[in-house]
Order: structure tokens, then C-alpha cells, then sequence
């Protein structure tokens, strides 16, 4: 992960340099740096507090040539001789994301011939490696382009030298790279979102890309070296989408903006009439024609959105479907089934451990593969054959919310449509889905009106340790939702268990300092849960219920009940998630943790 940012132009670029940061804190946030070339010295500042400590550092240094970097530490603790950028005598420096795999042989090797490390990071080598070239002639670019030959491992680099006061090479194998383009002044960012205020011209830099940039042109070299022409494309993205707004933080904004990015999302469908496989790209129809079953690929939250999908597929589809960890599927042997549908989803689209999961079930005969994600031009989509995109907008919070509500609007649809292929879902079924789909924003809008009561339920979580959530069937990967979303953001320590194994073991946790947090649709499983729900109750834990109406659960001593909507059938997760997402948010709030960026975690992971 980190973030990138870089900058040429006939003016001060520290202001965009540092603001382009900010917008790319969400991609780790554990120290920050910037470096420009100015009156023939390269100028430096780096902090491990957040980038408005950075501001404060750089306040003195101005230059027109700079780069820029928010780190995640992956080799070497958090501190400021590990942050960004990496000098090697003093004339050069370099920003990168990614990781170094054979650094340990480069740094020997660079120590042997005389360079001196002052980080214990696997940047550093790429510095010295890019100095012991360009020191013996030759051009910044090419001594880049024989630098990264070196290297094994994933990357996406910035390098700029103090000789060299007009050009900025970079590169990108493996970690996201662009190129933003402006009026005789260019720019390189991890995303666009970091560059919305000074251009919207953007060049999607392809794997194993180098780019030259001056002042008035760019020049981009495939992986072989052989200049390339890369299209220029003008993105969509509003500099306000990534403004906190009237909110004071952005997860309560996305929370809130749930009803708009599900509208958006379902669009498409929701002003047409019919299903139809072209949602999921021009070869979805012949593609499904072929498919017998489907294993989803994901990480974090965007696995959880997989298990929901999983209950759907096979009871309204009649697919046999199968969920797995991207890291874990990667490196098992596993059987490949040419007819199976890959689908992988991620709101970034670059999580790395996806993106190889992926590449994995290409490498061993799956042909059919299908993206649900977030960011139109992110590998993920680029590399698959189908593709749908949830039109959710730019997600900032490290807590993942309107991507995952969306991610499960595209999976029912999903759903849906292979039903139908298979003649399982008549006009009348398919109308009444629609209905929903088209209903789904109003809904949730209508349980967000939770949130004063959930404000004050969240009072009572702040001085535990522990919580444990269940749900059953459909809405177990929803108590997995919630306890992921309180541990990430108010650290305590939060399970979920499908409700009918409790008494298989969690029940010997509980007693009274352990909330149990119980989501309870009104579907059939309701009466098998309520008896869990005893259970629970009879060894003295705290019940805080989210209950569908006419579940007949009343609230009684010990048991605190949040009154839901009717039960929303099959979409009834989608609501069911809101106040989880919520109360994670107001319990974090009330302790007083950075809800945005959560320690120790990050947002896009670009690292395995
Ligand atoms: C990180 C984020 C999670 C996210 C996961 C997968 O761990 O902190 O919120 O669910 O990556 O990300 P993706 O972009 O692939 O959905």
C-alpha cells in the first residue's frame, strides 16, 4: 500500500503535493514525507504524525519538481528515518509502494560497493540502485529502467534528481500508478482522487510501465521498453466526493450516503424492465451459458459480501457456490473447474492478495471470471473478462460501508440473472425482484432514522473488552460485518458465530460483561434463533437485539431491542447491516479512536 504523489510544474508544488497526501492517507497513514528540488538541493521533510504535521514540518520548503508519499510500514517500525522518500547521496530520491522482495542480496551487495543505509526499509536499495547507474552517465530515465531490472517484488515508484530540476521518471509494477495531466505541468498519484484539484486528465499507467515527465510532455515505455502510447482519459470523479462535507468523520458520511450509492448502483436495472446478462459485460450471456458453479474470491469485508452471495446463489440460482479468502485460495492446491465463474470483489480493485488469487485461478483453467468493484480503471476489473461496477463513489473511511451494501446489490442482481438463465425465475418472480431492488434505497434510508437510538446503545459498549455477535443463515456473514467493523475501528475485540453453534463453545464466554449482539430478521430460521437468544440469557449475557418487526422480541431486563423495519426477504442482510455499521461507528466515536484511519491498518492493501 502507501500513497504516492508527485509533481512538475512552474510552480510551488509542496501545496499540492501536500494535499494530494491527504487524499491518499486512507492508503496507510503511519508516517508521511516529501522531497523537492530547489536552488540545486534536494529538500526534505518527514514526520510520523499525520500530513497536517507534515505541513507544519514543510512550511519553509518550496520547489517546482517534488514527490511525495504516505507510508504503511512493511519493512522497518513506523519512525522518520523508515519514512519516505529515500535519498542516496543526497541526489537522488525515490517514493515507492509495494514491496522488495530480493532487497536483502541488493543491500549487500550496495554495502560491498560503499553505500551507506540509513533506513531499514526495502526502498532504500532502489535510491542507491537507481545512483549506481545514473553515476556512470547516461539519463535519469535509464538508469531508472536498469534499477528496476534489479528488482523482484512489486512496485510503483517516484524518483527525481537534484541535477535534474525539470523531469520526474516513475514506474509501476504490481502497486497502482497514473499519470495526471495538465497545462505545461504534469503529475503522478497512487489515485486520482489525489489530483482532482489540479487536473482531471488522467493516464492509467499499465503493468511494467516507465514514464519520463517534463514540464510540457510525457513519454510512457512498456515493459520491454518500447515507447507506448497510453490513452488519456478524463475522470468522473468530483473534487467534492472526497470532501468530508457537512460530516465529521467519513464513514458517517458514506453510512449516510448508502441510499444514493445503492440508487446509483442499481440504475441500470431499476429503469429498465428485465434482467439481462449484459450488465455483467457484452460476453456475460454466452459466458453464463456455460458456467456450472461459482467460487468468489475476496478479502475483509469484501469476503463477507461473498458468503452473503453464497446463500443466494444456491437457493434462488440452484449453483453450487463456493467462498474463499484470496490469500488463503493463492496458495492451496486446489481442484480448477473450467466451468466454474471466478468472481472476485473489491472495492479498490487492487487488493493484492485478490488481484493474485485471480491470476492464480486464470493461471490454473478457469477462463471465466467476472469483477464486482468500486474503481473503474483498477487491475482487478482490467484483468477479468466480465465486470460489474457498484457505483458506489469514492470510499475514504478505512471501514469499508457503502462499498459492501452496493457490493450485495450487485451480487443479487448477479443472482438474479443466472436464476433466470436457468429458468428459474418467471416474469412474475423477476417483477416483484425488481420492486425490491428499485425500493432498496427508500429502506434503508428508513432504517437510518436508527440512529439516535443507536448513538445511545453505543454508550454502553464503550468500557468492554469483548462482544460477540450471531446471526443465522443469510445474516451470519452479517454479525461477521458488524464484529469486523467494531474491531476495526474501536478495538475491541469482537466475534460472530452463526447463532446455532454457540452452544459448540463461545457460550462458555459469556456472561455479564459480554454483549451478544443478536441480528434477527423475521425469516424462518427466527424461532431456531430466539431459542440461541435463551441460551445466551439463561448464563446472564446482555442481549442487544436488532429485530425485524413482528418478531415479537421484547425488550426486557437484559434484553435491549432496536425495532427494524418489516422483513425485507432476501435483501434484508443490506438493512440489517446499517445499524452495525452504526454502532461500530458511535462506539469508536465515544472512545475517541480515529474512526477514518484505524491504527495499524489501511485501506487499499496493494501489499501481500
Ligand atoms: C483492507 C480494508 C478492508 C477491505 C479489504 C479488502 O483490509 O481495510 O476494509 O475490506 O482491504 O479490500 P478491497 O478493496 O479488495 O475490497
Amino acid at each position: 500500500m502507501c500513497g504516492i504523489v508527485g509533481a512538475l510544474s512552474q510552480r510551488n508544488v509542496v501545496p499540492i503535493l501536500l494535499q494530494g497526501l491527504q487524499r491518499l492517507e486512507y492508503r496507510g497513514y503511519d508516517s508521511a514525507g516529501l522531497v523537492v528540488v530547489d536552488e540545486k538541493q534536494l529538500k526534505r521533510a518527514r514526520s510520523t504524525g499525520r500530513v497536517a504535521d507534515l505541513t507544519q514540518k514543510s512550511s519553509d520548503i518550496k520547489g517546482q519538481l517534488g514527490i511525495a508519499h504516505t507510508r504503511w510500514a512493511t519493512h522497518g517500525v513506523p519512525s522518520e528515518r523508515n519514512a519516505h522518500p529515500h535519498l542516496s547521496s543526497d541526489s537522488i530520491a525515490v517514493v515507492h509502494n509495494g514491496i522488495i522482495e530480493n532487497y536483502e542480496e541488493l543491500r549487500a551487495h550496495l554495502k560491498s560497493v560503499g553505500y551507506v543505509f540509513t533506513s531499514d526499509t526495502d526502498t532504500e536499495v532502489i535510491a542507491h540502485l537507481v545512483h549506481s547507474h545514473y553515476k556512470k552517465g547516461g539519463t535519469l530515465l535509464s538508469a531508472t529502467q536498469a534499477a528496476l531490472g534489479e528488482l523482484v517484488g512489486a512496485y510503483a515508484i517516484g524518483v527525481i534528481a537534484i541535477d535534474n530540476p525539470q523531469q520526474l521518471i516513475c514506474a509501476r509494477k504490481g502497486s497502482p500508478l497514473l499519470l495526471g495531466v495538465g497545462n505545461q505541468e504534469n503529475f503522478i498519484a497512487s489515485d486520482m482522487s489525489a489530483l482532482l484539484a489540479v487536473t482531471k486528465n488522467v493516464v492509467y499507467l499499465e503493468e511494467g510501465d516507465v514514464a519520463e515527465i517534463n514540464l510540457d510532455n510525457y513519454r510512457v515505455f512498456d515493459v520491454k521498453g518500447k515507447p507506448v502510447v497510453r490513452d488519456v482519459h478524463v475522470s468522473e470523479l468530483s473534487n467534492d466526493s472526497v470532501e468530508l462535507g457537512e460530516y465529521r468523520h467519513y464513514m458517517l458520511k458514506e453510512i449516510f450516503e448508502q441510499p444514493q450509492a445503492l440508487a446509483n448502483t442499481l440504475e441500470s436495472v431499476c429503469n429498465s424492465q428485465s434482467l439481462i446478462p449484459g450488465l455483467f459485460g457484452a460476453e456475460a450471456a454466452a459466458t453464463f451459458e456455460q458456467i456450472n458453479s461459482v467460487l468468489i474470491l475476496a478479502c475483509g469485508t469484501s469476503h463477507n459480501s461473498g458468503l452473503v452471495a453464497r446463500n443466494w446463489l444456491e437457493e434462488i440460482s440452484g449453483i453450487p457456490c463456493a467462498v474463499e479468502i484470496a490469500s488463503e485460495y493463492r496458495y492451496r492446491t486446489s481442484v480448477a473447474n473450467p466451468n466454474t465463474l471466478i468472481v472476485t470483489i473489491s472495492q479498490s480493485g487492487e487488493t493484492a492478495d485478490t488481484l493474485a488469487a485471480l491470476n492464480h485461478a486464470k493461471a490454473i483453467g478457469h477462463p471465466h471470471t467476472l469483477a464486482i468493484c468500486n474503481v473503474a480503471e483498477s487491475a482487478i476489473i482490467r484483468q477479468s473478462k466480465l465486470r460489474f461496477l457498484t457505483r458506489a463513489g469514492p470510499e475514504i473511511g478505512v471501514a469499508s460501508t457503502k462499498a459492501f451494501t452496493t457490493q450485495l446489490a450487485a451480487l443479487f442482481l448477479l443472482t438474479l440473472v443466472l436464476a433466470k438463465q436457468r429458468g428459474r425465475l418467471n416474469a412474475q418472480q423477476e417483477k416483484e425482484h425488481l420492486q425490491e431492488l428499485r425500493h432498496l434505497p427508500i429502506a434503508v434510508q428508513a432504517v437510518l432514522k436508527l440512529e439516535p437510538e443507536i448513538k445511545k446503545l453505543a454508550e454502553k459498549f464503550v468500557n468492554k473488552q469483548h462482544a460477540l455477535f450471531l446471526g443465522r443463515g443469510l445474516h451470519y456473514p452479517i454479525a461477521l460485518e458488524g464484529a469486523l467493523k467494531l474491531k476495526e475501528i474501536s478495538y475491541i475485540h469482537a466475534e460472530a458465530y452463526p447463532a446455532g453453534e454457540l452452544k459448540h463453545g463461545p457460550l462458555a464466554l459469556v456472561d455479564k460483561e459480554m454483549p451478544v449482539i443478536a441480528v434477527a430478521p423475521n425469516d424462518t430460521l427466527l424461532e431456531k434463533l430466539k431459542s440461541n437468544l435463551q441460551e445466551v440469557r439463561a448464563r446472564g449475557g446482555e442481549l442487544y437485539v436488532f429485530a425485524d418487526a413482528n418478531t415479537r422480541i421484547q425488550s426486557s431486563e437484559g434484553v435491549h431491542v432496536m425495532q427494524m423495519p418489516e422483513h425485507a426477504g432476501f435483501l434484508s442482510p443490506i438493512l440489517h447491516t446499517i445499524p452495525l455499521q452504526l454502532l461500530a461507528y458511535y462506539v469508536a466515536l465515544e472512545k475517541g479512536t480515529d474512526v477514518d484511519k484505524p491504527r495499524n491498518l489501511a485501506k487499499s492493501v496493494t501489499v501481500e
